[in-house]
C-alpha cells in the first residue's frame, strides 16, 4: 500500500461524507502496520457540536474493531460537488487522536488532493511537543 494508493482511499471514502450543514466533505483512509485501511468520512449533525470528522471515524472504527498499531493516513477535503484540489489538513482534535494511538515519529499524514500525494509529514511535525500517553507514563 504506498502513499498514492492510500490518497485513493481517502477519495473514495470522501464520497459517503454526511455533511447537509458545511457541505464540506472530507475522507480519510487509515493504514495500519499489518497493511489493513479503515475509510473514514465525515458526518454532521442539526445540533452541530455531535459532528464526527473523517479522521476520527476512521480511527474509531479501527480501535473498535481492535486495531492498536498504526502507520499513516491520508486525507483529502473539498466542497461536496468539487473534488479536492487543495489540501485539507487535520484539526487540532484529530491530530490529538492520532496523538493518542501512534508514534509521533513515525506515524505518517498524508495530504492529498484529486491528483494524489501533496504533503507527507510526520505527526510530530504536524504537533510538535504533543501531550500523549507517553507523557503520562514517565511521571
Ligand atoms: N472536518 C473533518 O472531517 N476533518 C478535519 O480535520 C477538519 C474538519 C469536517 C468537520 C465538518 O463536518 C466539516 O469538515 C467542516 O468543518
Amino acid at each position: 500500500m504506498d502513499e498514492q494508493e492510500l490518497v485513493r482511499r481517502a477519495l473514495e471514502a470522501r464520497h459517503h461524507a454526511y455533511v447537509p450543514y458545511s457541505h464540506w466533505a472530507v475522507g480519510a483512509a487509515l493504514l495500519t502496520k499489518d497493511g489493513t485501511v479503515y475509510e473514514g468520512c465525515n458526518i454532521e449533525n442539526a445540533a452541530y457540536t455531535p459532528t464526527n470528522c473523517a479522521e476520527r471515524t476512521a480511527f474509531f472504527k479501527a480501535v473498535s474493531e481492535g486495531e492498536r498499531a498504526f502507520a499513516a493516513i491520508a486525507i483529502v477535503g473539498a466542497y461536496e460537488k468539487e473534488e479536492p484540489e487543495q489540501i485539507c489538513a487535520p484539526c487540532g482534535v484529530c491530530r490529538q487522536v492520532m496523538m493518542e494511538f501512534c508514534d509521533p515519529k513515525t506515524f505518517r499524514v498524508i495530504l492529498g488532493t484529486k491528483d494524489g500525494v501533496k504533503v507527507s509529514q510526520t505527526l510530530e511535525e504536524l504537533l510538535p511537543y504533543g501531550f500523549g500517553p507517553d507523557t503520562l507514563n514517565k511521571n
